[in-house]
């Protein structure tokens, strides 16, 4: 019999998936501490029971053969030291996401390292400024090789740990495959993907299952770290049966805990963390709920709700403890650059310049390139900024595509700056949609070269990608 999804290519949990998506995860090592000689991450194919029981595993690729990677753990101010393994058909390097990482470290092929060859590997190691909720993927080829599962969470912990019950990492992806095999779809190419939305999947998993699950207690307090891996979805989430606060964004810090809204959207690559309180009754189910297409809201996390942890609810937390260089900046002389981005299907972009030649629109097409930042298509030599170490940039991002862009800058965090001069929560990428232009503003305290891309990484390898220097 050949198996088809309901609901329009989706996956929907039936009572029997939930519990197998429990019992898997009770299995499975979630929080891996750093050894002090850890083990190395070798990114080699891999089995994954990604799609409900009845399917098969799915062939992944990913760090340890498992999708997503082990949690890696390191305390702020500590050092994380990491030998990658290329067990893969293909070369590949290690991006430390979010982190304000020394520059020889930040694993961009052609930029800051070669890309490693299958068969060889390459010692990261690098210190760890800020806490919060980071993750890890590969960036080469990363339109295939961080679809295939090659992602992690990267957790860096505030020296005194926050007063929460547990601390429960959610990565949050989708998966493009077969319907009847559930095995990945092999075209990572697409040029519909690419000139569209990007690579969007069917089968939409937390930490690597179909039907996430964990019992929690009434009156916890939960640390919940969502880390959006997928390559292009925009996940918008809401809670049931839990009440609380917006702690971090991107691993930064807000400065005071925000209550929840009623819709959480994460771009892809953004993380969120929450402490949020069980308040559902013992025997009810919380958690996690995504709104789907057909506009219809289903589990993407369920909590099941045992016995009261305690008579009452807690106070509100209290905000974390700031980063170092959190501090606002001040915005006056800042030097002002302008990213205007272009192109894609329904875009209207006539022509852009490639690799040094201007091209008609059909002939980027044909070369699968459909996107252009101020008129440039791709990678070139000279970055779109030299900055002097220590400067103040604000730099206004244009879409005048007709698709949302989750654009991310390397190596430092911005803020966004409203029209009236406000500043924003610290992030590392910011979701741009048509028409309404943000204004970003960094300090660049940190000497390097640096990626500026669109995190639908179809969306990157098609044309929207840049670096700027620090110099
Ligand atoms: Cu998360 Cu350039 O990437
Ligand atoms: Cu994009």
């Amino acid at each position: 019999m050949s198996r088809t999804f309901n609901g329009g290519g989706r996956f929907r949990p039936t009572r029997r998936d939930v519990l197998a998506g429990a019992a898997s995860v009770a299995a499975a090592p979630l929080l891996a501490r750093a050894a002090p000689s850890p083990a190395p991450l070798e990114a080699r194919p891999g089995k994954v029971q990604l799609a409900p029981e009845g399917y098969d595993a799915t062939e992944v690729w990913g760090y340890g053969g498992t999708a997503p990677g082990p949690v890696l753990r390191a305390p702020q101010g500590g050092r994380l030291e990491r030998r990658l393994v290329n067990g893969l058909p293909q070369a590949t390097t290690i991006h430390w996401h979010g982190i304000r990482i020394d520059n020889a470290m930040d694993g961009v092929p052609g930029l800051t390292q070669e890309a490693v060859p299958p068969g060889a590997q390459f010692d990261y190691a690098f210190d760890l400024p800020d806490a919060g909720t980071y993750w890890y993927h590969a960036h080469e080829r990363s339109t295939e090789q961080v679809a295939r599962g090659l992602h992690g969470a990267l957790i860096v912990e505030e020296p005194e740990t926050p007063d929460v019950d547990r601390d429960e990492v959610l990565v949050l992806d989708d998966w493009l495959v077969s319907p009847e095999t559930a095995q990945l779809d092999p075209e990572f190419e697409s040029m519909h993907d690419r000139s569209h939305a990007g690579r969007r999947g069917n089968l939409i998993t937390t930490n690597g299952a179909f039907a996430w699950q964990a019992e929690v207690r009434r009156h916890e307090r939960l640390r919940l770290r969502l880390i959006n891996a997928s390559n292009a979805r925009i996940f918008v989430l809401s809670v049931q049966g839990l009440e609380g606060w917006v702690m971090a964004q991107d691993g930064m810090p807000l400065e005071a805990p925000e209550p929840l809204p009623r819709e959480i959207v994460l771009a892809p690559a953004q993380r969120v963390d929450l402490f949020v309180d069980v308040v559902a009754e013992p025997g009810a189910q919380a958690g996690l709920l995504r709104l789907d297409d057909d506009d219809t809201f289903r589990p993407q996390a369920v909590f099941s709700v045992s016995g009261a942890a305690g008579a009452s609810r807690r106070e509100p937390p209290r905000a974390l403890p700031p980063n170092p260089r959190q501090a606002k900046p001040d915005l006056e002389g800042a030097r002002r650059l302008t990213l205007n981005m272009e192109g894609g299907a329904m875009g209207g972009l006539q022509q852009a310049v490639y690799e040094g030649e201007r091209l008609g629109f059909r002939d980027l097409a044909r070369r699968n390139l459909f996107w252009s930042f101020n008129g440039t298509v791709g990678m070139t030599d000279a970055p779109l900024a030299e900055l002097d170490r220590g400067e103040m940039v604000t730099l206004k991002i244009v879409n005048d595509t007709a698709f949302p862009h989750a654009m991310h800058l390397h190596g430092m965090h911005f803020r966004t700056v409203g029209a009236d001069g406000t500043q924003g929560p610290m992030r590392d990428t910011v979701l741009s949609v048509p028409g309404e232009p943000v204004t970003l503003a960094f300090v660049a305290d940190n000497p390097g070269d640096w990626l500026l891309h669109c995190h639908m990484l179809g969306h990157a390898a098609s044309g929207m990608m840049t670096w700027v220097r620090v110099r």
